[in-house]
Formats: C-alpha cells, structure tokens, sequence
C-alpha cells in the first residue's frame, strides 16, 4: 500500500473552470517505478466488436440484463479481451428503440475512465444514461442541466443557478437535515419497539425528499397534505419510468426483458403527480424560482423544471442509492468499526454538529468516502469523443474517433487494482492520513473528489455537500445510539446512547 501511495502524483490535475482534467500518467499510479509513461505505451486496435446487425446488440442486452448482469458483463468482457478498453454495445436496444445506437468504447480503469471529464476531448449533450435519452416530456419539453453540453451557454447558466441554490440552502441545510433525521429515527425507533426491525427505505426516502424540497426550494412539504405524504413517491415513479429501460431489476426474466426493457414508457402515466410537483414548487417555492428568473435569466418554467430535476433526479435519486449503502454497509459490519465511529463521534464531535465539526472526524469522512468508491450511486457515465484523440489505458493507447461514445462503469472502475489495494474489500480507513491522496481517483461525481465542480465541467454541483451530509448522518447517528444492526433494507437492533 505504501508503495502504491508514494508513487501517486501529488495534485492530479482538477476539474476546475480552466483547467483540464487529465488522466493519471501510469507511472503515477501502477507504483512501478519504470513504468512506460502514457507517450511510450504501445498503440493497440481497441478490441471487441458490436457483432452483427440488431442480433449483436440483442446478445449484448440479454447478457447485460439476464445472463450475465452488469458488472459480470463488462468483467468477463476484460478478461475475453485482455483489456480494460474495449467495444461492446449496451442497452436499451433492439427491437423497440430503432433511433438508439448501442455501440459504444467501454472504458474500465481508472486512467482510461478519467478522460470522461475532460471537456477538450469529450462533450456530454443528451448523454446523461448514454445514447438512449428519456423523453422531454418528462421535463416540460425542456432539456435540464444534466443534458446540456459546456459549450451551451444555457449550462452554465443552469449549473450556476443550481450552485447558487446550494450556497443559499447552507443556511438551513443542518436544521433541516436534523429535524428530518430526528423524524425518521423516531419513526424507526416505534416500529423497532413494536414489530422487532424497522424497514428503512421508506422513512429515509420520506426524510431526504421533505429536507431537499426544504433546503433547495425553500419549500415546506406540510404546506400540501398530499406532496408531505406522497411527494417522495411521485418522485419515485417519475424516475422509474425513466430509467426503466437501462436499469437491471431482478424481476422474474423473461418478463423483465419484454415489459421494463423493451420500449420507453410514456410520461403521460406519470403526468398527473409530475404537474402537482410542478405547482407545488411554483407557488411553495416562490423566492427560488425569482432568483433562478432575476439573476439567472431564466424563465418561469425553466427554472421550476430545473429545480425539479435537481431535487428529484439528481439529489433524491443520489441520495436514495447512497444513504442506504451508508446505513447497510456500516449497520452490518462485524468488525469493531461502529465502536470506533463512537468513539470518533463522541470525543471529537464537539457540543453539537455543525459542517464545522464533521471536519474533526477523519474515520467518518473515511467510510463515506470508502462507500462512495465500493458503491457509486451513479455506476454508468458516458461521454462524446468532441475529435479524434488518443486515449491511454495503463497498458496501451488507443485511437478514438470524432463521435465515438465512452462508457464508464464504475463499480469496476473503482476497483482498479492499480490504485486501490485490496480494491475488492471495504476498507474504512482507506481514505485516511496519507490515503487521503486517493481522492484523486474517487469519481463518484463525475470528477475527482478532488476536483471543483464549475460552469466548464460536468462534475456534480453538490460534491461537497453530498459527502459532507453523509458524515453529518453518520454522526447523528452514533450520537443518538451505541450501536447500529442493518441489513439492505431494514434495521433489526439499535441500542439508544446511555
Ligand atoms: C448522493 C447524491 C448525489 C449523487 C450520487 C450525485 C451524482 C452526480 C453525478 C454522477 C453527476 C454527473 C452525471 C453525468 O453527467 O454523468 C451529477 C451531476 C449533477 N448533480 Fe449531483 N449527485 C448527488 C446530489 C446532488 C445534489 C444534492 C444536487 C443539488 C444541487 C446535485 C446537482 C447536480 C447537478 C446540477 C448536476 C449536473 C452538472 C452539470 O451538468 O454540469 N447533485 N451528480
């Protein structure tokens, strides 16, 4: 490990405004002090192949949905093809989505994931969950941030709005995460005392829609009976039916192929509650949707539409994945971890929790960081090849064409053996003292942590908030019990603080 550390370069380039993002040179990360640098590495045909017309992209799909899944798909693709860079196809495809072209350059280890956010080289316009885009209909006909390329000039209009948002909502951020939180846990506390275990994915998903609507909108939920009891699964449903055609579920196959995989769902079947989403935050969020009009230049509806996709798609959605693999993960381990959180917690936590004290807690930051890296909310990121360019792997460079799209699968990614040692295993104080230099390759954000998300980059408005308010809730928590018994979805023991 400390070898790996040594031989990392210090200051790998940021994502901000100007400057651009570079892939780590081999050398920096393989810790092989003779590594070839990037220019010496040989030049290699990127291998694979998108198979034969419609019945290559079909294999593809049923190995990535049901023979193989995900992760299983793109490994054994690695190591058929003795690469880390390759071509393949991924869904949706055939025979339903004639307009999508699946082919696509995966794109596996860290070096060659890393010119994802390098804005010379790449563009990322209606690339969000890869070729395939849901319709706009879902988003009042408008294409919202995550969509639009940096040479928009509506982006960057869009993403300062969405980090002037998130300035603003500092103020109210920790009273309104800890008046949600302390709702959730009295919630889980009655039904742990009365049935024994507490599912939390509901509660949590209640408390993180009611504390973003807050925070981000200025919008209080209890305003509408309706959108306080059930916004979170409108919410819910507005997403699934997105995502529906590239997300692997587990429902009983072949029925998962021919009904989730095979068409894109029509948004009138989730029109109703999206118009209600969509009144509530025009009259409840009032203030936001002037600032977005006044300093932003923005109008009415752009601004409403924006912000829901920021609420719903971006922050809920994030949030949903990556507070329960937090909860699970720390819940379920075996190993002494909870003891020494407390301890963290309690000792060096000061009176009460503020952004402040979070910075006092090196092991906390740690695990959320190690979380983020074993279980990135966001696996799939794409990008556009803006030209042709050069693009290196630790062990080849490859030749990519203008158009070409770039796939990342993450999962994988952050578990580059080149980088990580024992990537395989949850390590929680990986990130710590001298780990610290691996936030460079932690991408979660589509950036480096590392880096600083800005107008000229893709890299996710709230990467800092995003893993400051992990440790803010790992913190409640150990603050509020001794110990923690979780499972994926529910809790099953938690002993109150004495
Ligand atoms: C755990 C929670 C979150 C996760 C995992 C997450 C992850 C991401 C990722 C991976 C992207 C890049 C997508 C791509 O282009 O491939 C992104 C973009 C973005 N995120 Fe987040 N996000 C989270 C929370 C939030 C929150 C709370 C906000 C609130 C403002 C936010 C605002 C944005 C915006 C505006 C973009 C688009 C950036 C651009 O187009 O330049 N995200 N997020």
């Amino acid at each position: 490990m400390a070898r790996i550390m040594m031989s990392i370069t210090p200051g790998m380039p940021s994502s901000s405004s100007s400057s651009r993002v570079s892939p780590p040179p081999p050398s920096s990360v393989s810790g092989a002090q003779s590594a070839p640098s990037s220019t010496s590495l040989p030049i290699r045909t990127i291998p694979g192949s998108y198979g034969w017309p419609l019945l290559g992209p079909l294999s593809d799909r049923l190995d990535y949905f049901w023979f193989q899944g995900p992760e299983s798909f793109f490994k054994k693709r690695i190591e058929q093809h003795k690469s880390t860079v390759f071509r393949t196809n991924v869904p949706p495809t055939f025979p339903l989505f004639t307009g999508v072209n699946p082919n696509v350059v995966a794109v596996l280890d860290v070096k060659s994931f890393a010119h994802l956010f390098d804005m010379e080289i790449v563009e990322k316009k209606n690339i969000l969950v890869g070729d395939f885009m849901p319709s706009t209909q879902y988003t009042g006909n408008i294409r919202t941030c995550a969509y639009l390329d940096t040479s928009e000039p509506q982006h960057a209009k869009l993403k300062n709005f969405a980090m002037d948002i998130l300035k603003r909502s500092s103020k109210v951020w920790l009273t309104e995460l800890l008046a949600n939180l302390d709702t959730m846990c009295n919630t889980l506390d009655t039904d742990l005392s009365e049935k024994g275990s507490a599912g939390y994915l509901l509660p949590l998903q209640k408390c993180a829609f009611k504390f973003l609507v807050k925070a981000l909108a200025g919008a209080d939920t209890s305003a509408s009976s309706e959108i306080e009891e059930y916004g979170f699964a409108m919410l819910d449903k507005w997403l699934a039916l997105q995502l529906l055609p590239t997300v692997k579920i587990g429902v009983l196959q072949p029925l998962e192929e021919i009904f989730l995989h095979s068409f894109a769902y029509p948004f009138f079947l989730v029109s109703g509650p999206y118009n209600k989403l969509y009144e509530f935050i025009k009259k409840e969020g009032r203030e936001v949707v002037e600032r977005g009009m006044t300093e932003y230049g923005l109008t009415e509806d752009e601004c409403i539409h924006n912000l829901l996709f920021v609420i719903g798609f971006n922050a809920y959605g994030g949030f949903s994945i990556f507070l329960a693999s937090l909860l699970s993960t720390i819940g379920s381990d075996t190993t002494g971890l909870q003891e020494r959180i407390r301890k963290e917690v309690r000792e060096n936590g000061g009176p009460s929790l503020t952004f402040e004290s979070v910075k006092e807690l090196p092991l906390v930051q740690s695990v959320v960081y190690e979380v983020l890296r074993l279980n990135p909310p966001v696996p799939l990121q794409f990008a556009r090849a803006r030209k042709d360019f050069q693009l290196s792997s630790h062990e080849s460079v490859f030749d990519i064409k203008k158009g070409e799209l770039l796939c990342g699968y993450q999962p994988l990614v952050m578990k580059d053996a080149n980088v990580f040692n024992e990537p395989e295993t949850f390590k929680p104080d990986r990130f710590m003292g001298q780990g610290s230099e691996l936030l460079n390759y932690l991408y979660w954000s589509n950036g480096p942590q590392t880096g600083s998300p800005s107008e000229s980059n893709k890299q996710c408005a709230a990467k800092d908030y995003v893993t400051i308010t992990g440790c803010l809730i790992v913190a409640y928590l150990f603050r509020r019990y001794d110990s923690i018994t979780a499972s994926a979805t529910s809790i099953t023991a938690a002993v109150k603080a004495k």
